[in-house]
């Protein structure tokens, strides 16, 4: 008898206590709901549901406090939140954590066959850097060519401390006699040998802007450990821009922000200056225009329009396309001309220059139209028609908008923690074959391009000389 009456007190008690905890919950949500101040505790994603909610029910329906208050609530529940954003995007949180004493993730590009790890790279510490910078120990980076400005960077290590780069214990110097103290030198655009005896760990990196068909001819192999260039299998890659996600699945929103082809009159547009370009794009706008009209500005074309800036305003104004075609057809080579010049103006780009699947990794999905897509100039020609007369068609190439941003990706940074890490020892056995050797670039168009002769890895070009991580000092 005893112990079941003590029972039923509990579930009393209990019953209670749930029920006050309810309406308590209720209220809160519905003031929190009403409270012009719920930016503070929900998100904008949050906000902007609550702003569709009100627009669907104003639309059809008086709105009904009582479902209005159920459909936040499952709101709230149902919506995933959005991933926090890493410290190099803008109003990014996550800070790197120091790595385990075995690196577990990749910087190297025999590590991750076809990624650029820029990521990662900007997101690795050291497993025992918490040591490093206690004993106020610098990593010391040579330019070997003494250009800081070329750079925007100043010498010493305040630079690091400025960037907030996870890893900033580096310095900058320029001064050659101090290059026996170096951890690593780059050298850009060209190498110059020395006499002196480089220590066993000291890292010689290649920087390169420039393609193939403008960088100089390496006469010496054997000399580079690292590359940095814009291709995605160098070790440290240095894009022109670099496009991320703010959430990897959502890759386009649902409807556009506006309608881009709204009160445009003209349609396919070219800034060109050089008109002797290798890969022929001067012959297949020629052809395109005997299709569709190409208002070609500059030393190639009829007309003039001096000021840059104007110039690029009449993309986002009058014009529906834009010839973003690079001077040269070389793997991975996008440059600001699709980024900038295209991407950040509201016209869709026509490119050519890298392959279609180089384009397919760098680019936001979806949001430029690439020349080996058509057989002919006549046939991309007859497709711009279609876009022409098909809005819908022509604002599907602007879902990419607002679906995440070109990230700084702090090259020096990026140095200074990979020469914190724990590398395989390696040099490039023939940097000529690996930059420019067979198909890495094209004279003509892709398409036409014999894919047997592109090698299978340009790794292989790499001769490594440790694979164990290497013991520093
Ligand atoms: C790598 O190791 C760190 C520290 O041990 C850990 O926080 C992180 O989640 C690991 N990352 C991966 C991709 O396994
Ligand atoms: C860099 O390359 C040189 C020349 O091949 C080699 O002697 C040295 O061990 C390499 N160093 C690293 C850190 O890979
Ligand atoms: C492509 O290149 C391979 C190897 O060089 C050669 O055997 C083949 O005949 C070429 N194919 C064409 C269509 O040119």
């Amino acid at each position: 008898m005893y112990p079941r009456v003590q029972l039923r007190r509990k579930i009393l008690i209990f019953t209670a206590f749930g029920f006050v905890c309810y309406v308590i919950w209720i209220c809160c949500l519905r003031r929190l709901a009403q409270n012009s101040d719920t930016k503070l505790y929900i998100s904008d994603d949050y906000n902007a549901q609550i702003a569709d909610t009100n627009a669907l029910t104003h639309g059809f329906e008086p709105a009904d406090p009582e479902s209005k208050t159920k459909e936040l609530q499952e709101a709230v529940t149902k919506k995933p939140e959005p991933p926090r954003r890493p410290w190099f995007m803008t109003d990014g949180e996550v800070w790197p954590v120091a790595s385990g004493a075995r690196r577990n993730v990749s910087l190297m590009p025999g590590e991750a066959p076809g990624e650029d790890r820029i990521a990662n790279q900007l997101m690795y510490v050291p497993h025992n850097y918490e040591e490093v910078r206690q004993s106020g120990a610098l990593k010391k980076i040579l330019l070997y060519h003494g250009e800081t400005w070329s750079w925007n960077v100043e010498l010493g290590a305040g630079w690091f401390k400025r960037n907030k780069c996870p890893v900033d214990t580096c310095s900058i110097t320029t001064t050659i006699a101090e290059a026996n103290a170096a951890d690593i030198i780059i050298f850009k655009d060209q190498y110059i040998p020395s006499v002196y005896r480089r220590p066993p760990h000291q890292v010689w990196m290649l920087y390169m802007l420039e393609c193939p068909y403008h960088t100089q001819h390496m006469r010496h192999n054997d000399v580079f450990n690292w590359t940095a260039t814009y291709r995605h299998d160098s070790d440290i890659v240095a894009p022109y821009e670099k496009w991320v996600y703010f959430d990897e699945k959502v890759r386009q929103k649902e409807k556009p922000d506006e309608n881009y082809a709204r009160q445009k009159s003209k349609l396919v547009a070219w800034f060109v200056s050089n008109c002797a370009a290798k890969n022929r794009r001067l012959e297949y706008a020629y052809e395109l225009q005997k299709y569709i009209q190409v208002d070609m500005y500059g030393s190639c074309g009829l007309l003039k329009c001096p000021r840059s800036e104007k110039c690029f305003q009449m993309l986002d104004t009058t014009y529906k396309f834009y010839l973003a075609f690079e001077n040269s057809n070389c793997v991975d080579y996008v440059t600001e001309k699709l980024f900038v010049n295209g991407l950040q103006h509201n016209v869709i780009p026509i490119v050519m220059g890298a392959r279609q699947e180089d384009y397919a990794n760098v680019a936001p999905y979806h949001s430029y139209i690439h020349v080996d897509e058509f057989d002919s100039p006549k046939h991309l020609a007859e497709y711009l028609y279609k876009l022409d007369e098909d809005e819908e068609l022509y604002n599907s190439y602007f879902l990419w908008k607002g679906t995440g941003e070109f990230i700084n990706t702090y090259f020096f940074c990026r140095v200074c923690a990979m020469i914190h890490a724990d590398y395989p020892m390696k040099t490039y056995r023939n940097i000529n074959e690996w930059w420019r050797g067979p198909g890495t670039c094209t004279s003509g168009s892709w398409k036409k391009f014999n894919k047997s002769e592109t090698p299978r890895s340009r790794i292989g070009h790499v001769r490594s000389i440790s694979n164990t991580p290497v013991l520093k000092v």
